[in-house]
């Protein structure tokens, strides 16, 4: 390990995730661990653009593990989108004598610290935190796990009282424009049928499979749809279904924020941890421009160039199982 790094500063972006606080403590720990100095920004890139630091130690971190939401707050910066508020940020940063950072976040978090590097070679990790699992270079982001978890549970519930009034059900999640927390939550759910962006849906394919399933006397049915797919949310596609279809009386549930809040699984306080170590490391060896990825099991550090707006495909294994599991 070089140990080039003096003083790191560690921000959450974006949307938050569950395990985003079992990422920070990691980071907190690691830093202190190799002898570098720790301060958390609060709200993202808000708090770096305002001056928003605060200096971590290892208690400062303490009782976050099992936390969802984050204690650092978290935002989405239009000002930091202007070359003005880079530069504010940047000034903030000299200030501080930070001399790397990590940003636990989506996209945008990338995209942030892709521009500090490039306009003032400021080095950076992010560590992929997002219930999305919507980006490449890693098998799963931190946040995804609970997010599924919180879905399958509430497709349970909804499953029961679908029994007792043989209704049809169509159930919206997250996952922004991908079709991730839909495809497994439905295969772990029971579902019908499975909507995801990444997939053409024929409503008249659609409604024959509910028909089929109530001609086999089928008395109920859950349908899961992904919110960002192109035949539109679960109320449109549900309005399109009852004009074709009177088998079933249909209704319309949107889990919504729901799936972003709760105490992670034990698979996101893993990954987390793992991922803000992996952080701190790869910093510390003097990659910079990078994000954490969890790749086959090993974690992998990705030039942000190879990753940046490249999508994280669905398995072709899920799309299989799914269609075999709902005939
Ligand atoms: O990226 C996480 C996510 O929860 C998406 O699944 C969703 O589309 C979006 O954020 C919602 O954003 P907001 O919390 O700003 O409404």
């Amino acid at each position: 390990m070089s140990n080039q790094i003096k003083r790191i500063a560690v921000f959450t972006s974006g949307g938050d995730a569950p395990g985003m606080n079992a990422a920070l403590r990691a980071v907190v720990r690691a830093s202190i661990f190799y002898n570098i100095e720790v301060f958390g920004i609060y709200r993202g890139y808000e708090g770096m653009i305002d001056g928003d630091f605060e200096q971590l130690d290892v208690r400062s971190v303490a009782n976050i593990l099992q936390r969802g939401g984050t204690v650092l707050k978290s935002a989405r910066s239009d000002e930091f989108r202007t070359k003005e508020g880079r530069l504010k940020a940047y000034e903030n940063l000299k200030k501080h004598n930070i001399d790397g950072l990590i940003a636990i976040g989506g996209d945008g978090s990338f995209t942030g610290l892709h521009k500090l590097y490039e306009e003032y070679k400021i080095p950076g990790i992010c560590v992929p935190g997002t219930i999305d699992n919507d980006i490449a270079g890693t098998d799963y982001t931190i946040g995804y796990d609970t997010a599924t978890n919180t879905a399958v549970e509430a497709i349970d519930k909804i499953r029961d009282t679908a029994l007792s009034h043989n209704r049809l059900f169509f159930i919206e999640v997250m996952g922004r424009d991908s079709g991730y927390i839909a495809i497994n939550s439905g295969i772990a759910g029971g579902a019908v049928a499975i909507i995801i962006p990444e997939q053409e849906t024929s409503i008249d394919e659609l409604v024959e499979k509910i028909n089929r399933g109530a001609d086999k006397r089928k008395t109920s049915s859950l349908v899961v749809v992904a919110e960002g797919g192109k035949s539109g949310s679960a109320m449109e596609i549900a309005e399109k279904v009852n004009e074709k279809s009177s088998y079933f009386e249909t209704k319309v549930t949107i889990l919504g924020h729901l799936q972003r809040g709760g105490s992670p699984t034990y698979f996101d306080r893993v990954l987390a941890s793992k991922m803000g170590i992996a952080a701190v490391e790869f910093l510390n060896d003097g990659k910079t421009d990078s994000m954490v990825g969890i790749v086959n099991n090993k974690m992998v550090c990705n030039k942000f160039d190879d990753i940046m707006n490249q999508p994280h495909a669905i398995d072709e294994e899920s799309l299989r199982i799914a269609k075999i599991l709902s005939i």
